[in-house]
């Protein structure tokens, strides 16, 4: 066991980031088949009126979910996340995970995600307003803080462990950073130093020899993979291999990674629907031939491909050709 998240042990310390547009429940279960210790949802709104539409249906837990099932809510208003995570915790949640990581669009005029992080008093009441909502675990991410001045990502962390978050992830940027510059890992292994429930290091973490450099430099319990893993998932079973025996595992076989895009190809087109599963299979595609050769003539083919027998085929083929 890497850790525990209340009573869910995690095998594997290499975790999925939320990634709202990539990680739906297609992208969660290969990520897991290949190694992820847990996977988080992508981000549903806390405005519950919202949840109708199609794009939150697809976000909220499903009967084919992975489990601990973890879903991320995000918001600014206390009492609306308390009957987020309320309801779907009703809907087959085990683990409420909160967003203050991530900038998120406005809920009802408040300030969400990342956002957050500037207003101590308003996180405390929405940390206090989830925990005490739920009969079961909630954990937090977090940037290092809201910005280089304020670096307030260790108070946050220390103020939500005492409030009874149960796990922590931090991304090593501060919110004004957005995604600018390089992730720093010295206030992660700060606050892991001081908190004593798991903390996952996050950001920037895109091979095997940087997993190991964060985790060994901050202590972190778990690492946390968000961009390296698109187009990649094998890369969760690469990072637990080689944290646990320090060698490098070999590539997976260009057959291996054929019937993976097939099958994830496959099961986008289940899960969205054909109009809207050709459309979200592009980007994946997209991501997966970064990889392989001559990419740049198929892609331009592929993406014209509007029907999802067609673009298996086009795949099958493009694959006998490498
Ligand atoms: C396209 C995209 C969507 C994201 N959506 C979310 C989200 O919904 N919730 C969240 O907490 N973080 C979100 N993030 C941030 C990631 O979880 C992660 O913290 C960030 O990408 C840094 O990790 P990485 O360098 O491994 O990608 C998103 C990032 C990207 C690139």
């Amino acid at each position: 066991m890497a850790f525990a998240i209340g009573p869910y042990s995690i095998s594997s310390p290499v975790i999925l980031a939320p990634m709202a547009g990539i990680t739906d429940i297609p992208f969660r279960r290969l990520c897991h088949q290949h190694g992820a210790g847990l996977v988080v949802s992508e981000m549903v709104t806390s405005d519950v009126r919202l949840w109708n539409t199609n794009k939150s249906r697809n976000r909220l837990v499903h009967d084919a979910e992975v489990s601990p099932r973890s879903v991320q809510i995000a918001g600014g208003d206390a009492q609306m996340m308390a009957q987020a995570a309320r309801q779907n915790i009703a809907l087959g949640a085990q683990i409420i995970d909160i967003n203050m990581g991530c900038p998120a669009k406005k809920v009802c005029n408040k300030a969400a995600g990342s956002a957050l992080l500037k207003d101590e008093v308003l996180v405390r009441e929405i940390l206090e307003a989830v925990v005490n909502s739920v009969d079961a675990p909630v954990t937090l991410k977090i940037r290092t803080g809201w910005s280089e001045d304020q670096k307030n990502g260790l108070r946050i962390a220390k103020m939500a462990e005492d409030i009874g978050i149960q796990a922590l992830a931090v991304h090593g940027r501060t919110r004004a950073c957005k995604f600018q510059g390089n992730a720093e890992y010295d206030t992660i292994a700060e606050i892991k130093q001081a908190l004593s429930i798991p903390v996952f290091a996050n950001g920037d973490i895109n091979d095997v020899h940087k997993a190991k450099f964060v985790k060994d430099y901050t202590g972190a319990d778990g690492i946390m993979i968000g961009r390296a893993a698109q187009g990649r998932p094998w890369i969760f079973r690469e990072v637990a291999h080689f944290l646990e025996h320090n060698e490098e595992l070999a590539a997976p076989t260009l057959d291996e990674v054929k019937q993976l895009v097939l099958s994830h190809v496959a099961a986008l087109h289940q899960f969205y629907g054909d109009y809207l599963g050709v459309r979200i299979a592009r980007k994946h595609v997209g991501w997966y031939l970064r990889t392989l050769s001559d990419q740049s003539t198929f892609r331009a083919v592929f993406n014209r491909i509007d029907n999802t027998i067609e673009q298996l085929d086009k795949l099958e083929h493009f694959f006998v050709g490498q």
